[in-house]
């Protein structure tokens, strides 16, 4: 093959990226996947700033559709990339694209948190990957190292700080005084927010992360109902100038563990030393402490949210489709042989 065909769904924040990377890349990824990668259909709705942001990048006007059917039922697109978030109807979406035997890529972790198995199942069914890279952590490479690079580790607990806005908050409010609204508003006028900030500051989004990232490393199926969440809201001024007398920072972090074969997963504010590595993850960055029994102890750290950040994680799992499509190779989906683990429940 010297092309591979995607179309994209949804040219918000994460699309506009992806476009950008790809085109501004295109020799590069070419190199590595021995394939011209073309974008064939994007859609999104047929409006001037839509329309704009196509002939900015010098892409026929005709590439722009409102029709998702343009795209899932077109034989010659081989690659989705979804990013359009929520669940409907990314999720019918996404199943028509892997029963039409198309790969999927997604930054969508609301809907690998709720209805991953699902979704998995579909593309084990068909024979095509599902790849979620950007769904959690933004850029940061921690469901390939997860799957792949750790995969011989006995994962003993992860903690991770993986929602840029709520970061954002609690470091504006630490070191510059400001108030919870005045950077919320900072955040979502940066583009870290979701559409529904809720998600961001009750935890709910964190929790979606940490489900998936519980579900690779304990092998099980882990939804994000299961997760116990508190979100920042009723952090103050004060609990954060103690705090930092007391020689702690105060983080919204997700964690999970296993104990005696349950699995415990959480996120809530919690107090950490000044000494450890996640107390220095400041502004929207996030960070992810991973303690295997035989790597021990690891951090990645990097955007976690954010146009090129996320675009960069899209883009990755881009090109591992193309290379598997490339060389008739499937796998890092990974086998769909999971355990089912109890959740160990947390006390109010
Ligand atoms: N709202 C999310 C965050 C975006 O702030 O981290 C990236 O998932």
């Amino acid at each position: 093959r010297n092309k591979i065909n995607i179309g994209i769904m949804g040219m918000g924040t994460v699309g506009t990226g992806v476009v950008k990377v790809l085109l501004e890349n295109k020799e590069t990824i070419s190199r590595k996947v021995d394939a011209h990668i073309e974008i064939r259909k994007i859609l999104d709705q047929n409006t001037t700033v839509v329309l704009d942001k196509i002939q900015a990048f010098d892409l026929p006007a005709d590439v722009l559709t409102d029709q998702a059917k343009d795209l899932l039922d077109d034989p010659e697109i081989d690659i989705i990339v979804e990013v359009l978030g929520g669940i409907q109807p990314a999720k019918d979406y996404m199943i028509r694209a892997l029963e039409n035997g198309k790969s999927v890529v997604t930054a969508n972790k609301d809907l690998i948190a709720a209805h991953g198995k699902e979704l998995f199942d579909v593309a084990a069914l068909h024979d095509v990957d599902l790849f979620f890279e950007a769904s959690v952590a933004g850029g940061i490479p921690i469901i390939q190292s997860l799957k792949e690079s750790l995969a011989g580790n006995h994962i003993k607990q992860i903690m991770g700080i993986v929602n840029g806005t709520t970061n954002f908050i609690l470091t504006k409010m630490s070191e510059e005084g400001k108030t919870f609204d005045e950077v919320l508003a900072q955040a979502q006028a940066l583009g870290y927010a979701e559409a529904d900030p809720t998600a961001d500051v009750g935890g709910f989004d964190a929790a979606r992360k940490v489900a998936i990232l519980a579900s690779i490393a304990f092998n099980t199926r882990i939804t994000d109902a299961a997760v116990f969440v508190e979100g920042i809201t009723k952090i103050s001024h004060l609990d954060i100038t103690y705090a930092k007398e007391l020689g702690y920072t105060i983080k919204l972090l997700g964690i999970t563990k296993e104990i005696d074969g349950e699995v415990e997963v959480r996120v809530h504010p919690a107090m950490i030393p000044i000494s450890h590595p996640l107390s220095s993850v400041k502004d929207a960055f996030n960070a992810v402490f991973v303690e295997g029994d035989a790597v021990g102890k690891t951090m990645f750290y990097g955007r976690g949210a954010g146009e090129l950040p996320t675009a960069s994680a899209v883009v990755g799992d881009i090109i591992s489709a193309s290379r598997n499509i490339q060389f008739s190779s499937r796998g890092r989906l990974g086998c769909t042989c999971f355990e089912h683990k109890r959740i160990r429940s947390i006390g109010e």
